[in-house]
This record gives C-alpha cells, structure tokens and sequence, in this order.
C-alpha cells in the first residue's frame, strides 16, 4: 500500500487538475453509517421507503420517517474526519480543485472543501412548489409546532429534504459541473464510494476514457475497481493524511 500511496502522491504532484468524487465511507469516521455495508442505512432502514413516489403520495408519512432516520444518524454533533481534513489541506496546498460529493452531510464544506454537491444537501430543505431553500431546522420547527408536512414560508407549497431522492433527477448544474471536471482531471481520486449508484458511480468511467488516473481509496472493491490504476483497499481515515502528507513530501 506504501508505494501506491506514494505513486498516487507523485501523480496528484504532477497534475494539472486532480479532482476528488466521495461516498458514504468518507464519513464514516465521523460516526455517519454508509449505506451498504454491514449495519449501513439500508440495512437499518427499507430505501424503497425514501423513494420520491412515497413523498408525493404522503409528505406528512415521509417526513416523519425521515427525521426519524436523520435524528438516529445524525443525533449528536457530527463533524469532519481527518479524510475531509486531507482532502481539504489538499485543496488549500494547490493540489486539488474539488470535491464532487454524493454525500449530504455538509462534512466536505464545514472542513474548508469547495463542493459540488451532486446528491443534494441534509441541512436544508427545498420548496416543491417555488423552489425556494430553507434550513431544515425551518421544518423541523414547524413540524414540532404540529405542522405536518411543513410549508414553504414564501409561497405555502409542501417543504421537502434538499436531497436526491431515489427516483428524482440529480440537479442538472452540479451533474454538469461533476462530469466537465471528471472530463477534464487528469487525476481522478475516488474515495469511499461502492460507486454502484448512477449516474454519480459513471464519473470515474468518464475521468478514465479522457486519459485520467484513476485512483480508488475504499475498504472493498468496487465495479470500477479494474479500471483504477490504482485500487487501495484501506480506511480513508488513515489512507488519505497518507497521500496528503506524501504529495507534500514529493
Ligand atoms: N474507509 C474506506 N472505505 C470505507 C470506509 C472507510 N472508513 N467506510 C466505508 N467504506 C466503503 C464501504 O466499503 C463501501 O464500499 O465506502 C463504501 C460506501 O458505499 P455506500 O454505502 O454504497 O455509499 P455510497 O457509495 O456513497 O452510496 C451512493 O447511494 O443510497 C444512495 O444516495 C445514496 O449517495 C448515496 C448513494
């Protein structure tokens, strides 16, 4: 694993453009489950349940099993983790230029990143009506005062999570945004992802027909795994401060 890492650090060295795209295994040290391993979110809740058709069909139901699930995930204080901390001292040293992230968390933004959010954002709710954005605690303030779904404050329309729902489009800026700078990388660093959901698990694809390298930090192989030039198996947590430090020392 050494000599990757300090092949991975010379590549980001060399680059014009490196780009990280993260998943749910980057936030796990900060006490957020994944999805699909063992004990993850879906094992722990059903995700047909999050599908957008259960929103339209009963807001008030969605919203109560959501903060349910969010209250469990997210109870205390959650904060970034020494694999946001690299991947942002990466961007602050000039080594990196994003973090395009399907994670909604808001970890990557609070540790300094600049992010492209492809999957949306759990801290903020969104009008479905006039679109209008809102912190969550905008609805979870109503729904504690009996106002269930809550209402949009400009217009009166249903308020929903600022997320990606399974069965709704990803925003169309921030996917457009994702695949230039995945087109245009010439490192591609993708870190903690099962990279199995698309079209988000697609920009690794992208990165590599350009001629990118792509590097794959992640505790299990994923279905890109036979493209990346290099394929680290170990915990972010540990394997990112390593590339940071080593892109330092090269
Ligand atoms: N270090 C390295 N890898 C880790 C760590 C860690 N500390 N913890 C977990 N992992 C790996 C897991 O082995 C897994 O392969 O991270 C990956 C997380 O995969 P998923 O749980 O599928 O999460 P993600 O890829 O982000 O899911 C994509 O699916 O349900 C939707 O919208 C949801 O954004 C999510 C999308």
């Amino acid at each position: 694993m050494t000599e990757d890492i300090t092949a991975v650090a010379r590549a980001i060295s060399e680059a014009e453009s490196t780009v990280a795209f993260t998943g749910a295994g980057i936030s796990t040290a900060s006490g957020i489950p994944d999805f699909r391993s063992e004990g993850g979110i879906w094992d722990r809740y059903d995700p047909s349940e999050f599908h957008y058709s259960k929103f339209k069909a009963d807001p008030a139901a969605f919203w109560e099993k959501r903060l349910e699930l969010y209250d469990e995930i997210y109870g205390e204080e959650i904060r970034p983790n020494s694999a946001h901390e690299a991947l942002a001292a990466l961007e602050e040293a000039g080594h990196l230029d994003t973090v395009i992230t399907q994670n909604v968390d808001g970890l990557h933004a609070a540790a300094g990143s600049s992010v492209i959010e492809i999957h949306g954002n759990g801290q903020r709710v969104a009008c479905e009506s006039c679109d209008r954005t809102a912190p969550l605690d905008t609805a979870r303030e109503q729904i504690e005062n009996g106002t269930l779904p809550p209402e949009c404050p400009d217009c009166g329309g249903v308020l929903k999570p600022d997320v990606v729902l399974f069965g709704e489009q990803l925003p169309r800026v921030a996917l457009q945004q994702a695949k230039r700078l995945a087109r245009d990388a010439d490192v591609l660093l993708a870190v903690g992802s099962s990279l199995t959901v698309e079209p988000a698990a697609s920009l690794p694809r992208i990165a590599t027909r350009k001629g990118a390298t792509l590097a794959i930090v992640n505790l299990e192989e994923t279905p890109v795994s036979e493209r990346a030039e290099f394929d680290i198996r170990g915990d972010v947590a540990n394997v990112l401060p390593a590339i940071r430090d080593a892109v330092e020392s090269v």
